[in-house]
Parts: C-alpha cells; structure tokens; sequence
C-alpha cells in the first residue's frame, strides 16, 4: 500500500513538473515583448542578401542590437518556389548564397534571424506559401537556423476556425521542428486572434491591419491595440505593427495610403506608446540612414526598459478622450510608467492628479524622454505639445 501512495505521489509529481517546463518553454520564446528590423515597410519585396547583411551590420555598429533589437526579419519576397523534392526555396537571385548562410552571418553578429510565409498557397505579394507543407517547411526554416515565423493569411477563407487550424498546424510544425522558434501570427486582428493565438502556439499576434507612415494610421492602430491589455503577458503579445519611426514618408508599403511621413515628435509617440503598451518593436527604417533623432528615438534606453520591462503588463488606458490619452503601466520593481499623449492639433496645458489614475501616492518624476528626473509630486502639470506623448516614470516615495 505504501509502495502504491509513493508511486502515485512520484506520479503526481512527475506531471506537475512537466506541465511547469512545458508552460516555462512557451514563456521562454517571448518572455518580453519581441525586438528587431524588418524588411517590410521600407523594402517591401524589393529584398536581397546584400541587403540583409548590411542592415546586419548596421543594427550592430550602429547600437541597435546593444538596445535590446536583437532580431532581422526577412518579410515576404525572399521565395523561389519549391524543388523537385518539394522543399521551399529562396530566390536564386535575391539570396544567391542561401539563407542558411545569410543565418549564420546575421548570428554572427549576435542577431536573430526570422523568416516570412503564410497560411494559404500564396503570400499576400503573391510568392510561394506553406499550406499543405507546414511540418517540411518548418524543417526547412529549423535546418537554416531560423528563429521567428511570421505567418500571415492572404488567401485563406475568413472564417476563424479555418484561422485556428491552420495557425495551430504551424504552431506544431514549429514546435516539432527541432529548433525554438517564435511564432507571430498575422491575421490583421479580423478575427479577434487575442482570444485564441496564444492557445494554438503563438507568441504574439497584429491586432491590426498594416500601419502606414502617418500619424492617422499610428492613431488607428493606437485605438484598436488599447483595448486589449488584459490579452498581453510574458510569452504572448498585442502586436500593433511596426514602428514607422524614422520612415520620413520614404517611398515603400508604409507609404501607400496616406503615409506621407510624420515628424519626430509624432515619431517619438510612436515610441512611447508602442512601448506603454508593451508592443513588440519592430523598427522598419533605412538602418543604414538612420538620421540622429531616429537614433535617439529608437535608442532610448529608458523607454525601452518600459516595454522590455519583465512584469509583462500592457499599460491600461485610464483616460481617453478626444485629446488627452493617458496610460498607466505598472513595472516589475514597483514603480509605475504613465503615458500622456495630446491627440489635438495644438499644444495645450494639461493638470492630470495621479489620484484619478489610482495612484494615491507621492511619487519622484522621471521623464523619460529628457532623461532628467523633475522632483516629487501627486500630479503633472504642464505643456504637451500638439501629438506629443510625455513618458514618465514614477517611484513611490511615500503613503500619502
Ligand atoms: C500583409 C502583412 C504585412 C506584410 C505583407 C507582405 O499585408 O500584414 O505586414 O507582411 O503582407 O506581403
């Protein structure tokens, strides 16, 4: 009898200690939101492996893998169809070395590399996709030493239980393939992927359809990815798109309808609020142009810990009216960052009391897009300009 309890205990506990790894695994592919470049916004399918190695070398040189962007993202274009064994090719022209050797470059440099495909026959820019040959290609993709899928869905039926299944079927194929791969689920939000994406194996999903380089459209997406802070923890996020900052209205996907560029206030929003709320950062500029303020605003250390911050909440938005948007964000540590935006077209003066944010208490300012702290205070007060977002952290100092 006694020997049956011992084995039934040994059981129990065998169980729970895997259910533990398995769930530690899955947090492990995402534990903060994912960081990186990607082709898309500026290349569009205009791609090559000249291309790849030399924003490679500039996320190096230029501080952005140091800042946490640890991962190239290769969008749709890079296909050449299948071989006579039916495995998924690059273009011959594009990538003449094969990606296995682009990989390898691109870790070389302490980088990530992802890949593009999608739940149909066809990509939404018409190349070669991977339905019907989910676990090959993800062995593929594992064998070249892939670390992050985006799997978009143009040309798939819209409903959502086709969604599910064919986003579980990657999901596994992943999972199967031998390697660790990030799984980013790209259904532009239509069919509500916060409720099921984490459960078929995805480590984040677009809430949205693809933002342009316009403040209209940062805004648009802003709206749709606010309401949704309670879908977003460690291992799985909201994803509302790229960060436009430093497009400047350049030629390319974002600037299609309307995206005619924003200037650097609206830029350093963009950061803001993309990382109160906890969004992947996924930058899509010319990395090898970077001009200084897409640097700074990219590179701000202090914003960046906001979102790579390993509480893992999206910041709640408390107030949301026609101009003020604020946002709250508490932090591993204790302390809290708030996020002020002024959606107006003009500069305006704003008194907000952290007591109607639920914060009842004193707290030392930091703002953290001067990088100065500003004193102790219950409240701010001041000037915001006209599409600015104020970034502050506060550190309780006292109760009362
Ligand atoms: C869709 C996606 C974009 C991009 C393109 C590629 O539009 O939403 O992010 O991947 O396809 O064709």
């Amino acid at each position: 009898m006694k020997k049956i309890l011992l084995i039934l205990m040994l059981l129990v506990c065998i169980h729970f200690s895997n259910a533990q790894t398995s769930a530690k695994a899955k947090t492990d592919l995402a534990p903060t939101p994912p960081m990186g470049w990607m082709t898309w916004n500026y290349f569009g399918t205009g791609i090559n492996e000249n291309i790849i190695r030399e924003i490679a070398e500039a996320m190096a040189s230029s501080g952005m893998v140091k800042a946490g962007y640890d991962h190239i993202m290769i969008d749709d274009g890079w296909q050449g169809g299948r071989d006579n064994k039916n495995n998924i090719i690059p273009d011959p022209k594009k990538f003449p070395s094969g990606i296995k050797a682009l990989a390898d470059y691109v870790h070389s440099k302490g980088i990530r590399l992802g890949i593009y495909s999608d739940a149909a026959q066809l990509t939404c820019a018409g190349y070669t996709a991977s339905l019907g040959f989910e676990e090959q290609d993800a062995k593929t993709f594992a064998s070249w030493g892939i670390d992050y899928l985006k799997y978009d869905y143009c040309h798939a039926p819209s409903d959502s239980n086709t969604a599910k299944i064919r986003y579980k079927k990657m999901a596994d194929a992943l999972r199967n393939s031998g390697r660790q791969i990030v799984f980013s689920i790209c259904e532009w939000g239509g069919r509500q992927p916060w409720f099921w994406a984490a459960g078929v194996g995805g480590q984040l999903w677009r809430t949205t359809g693809d933002v342009r380089d316009s403040w209209g459209s940062m805004m648009h997406n802003l709206d749709i990815n606010a309401n949704l802070e309670k879908f977003a923890a460690p291992g799985h996020w909201n994803d509302p798109d790229m960060l436009i900052v430093g497009l400047r209205g350049s030629k390319g996907p974002a600037g299609d309808l309307g995206g005619t560029g924003c200037n650097d206030i609206e830029y350093q929003s963009n950061m803001s609020l993309w990382c109160i709320m906890a969004s992947p950062l996924i930058a899509t500029n010319d990395i090898r142009n970077m001009n200084e303020e897409a640097k700074r605003i990219l590179l701000n250390d202090e914003a960046i810990a906001i979102d790579q911050d390993v509480l893992g909440k999206q910041g709640e938005r408390k107030i949301a009216d026609s101009v003020w948007n604020v946002f709250v964000k508490p932090l591993a540590d204790g302390d809290v960052a708030i996020a002020i935006l002024n959606r107006s077209s003009a500069s305006q003066n704003v008194s907000i009391n952290f007591k109607n944010l639920g914060l009842d208490d004193k707290y030392q300012v930091r703002d953290l897009w001067q990088h100065k702290t500003t004193g102790i205070a219950k409240g701010f007060k001041g000037k915001v300009l006209s599409h600015e977002t104020k970034l502050l952290r506060l550190k309780k100092i006292s109760s009362k």
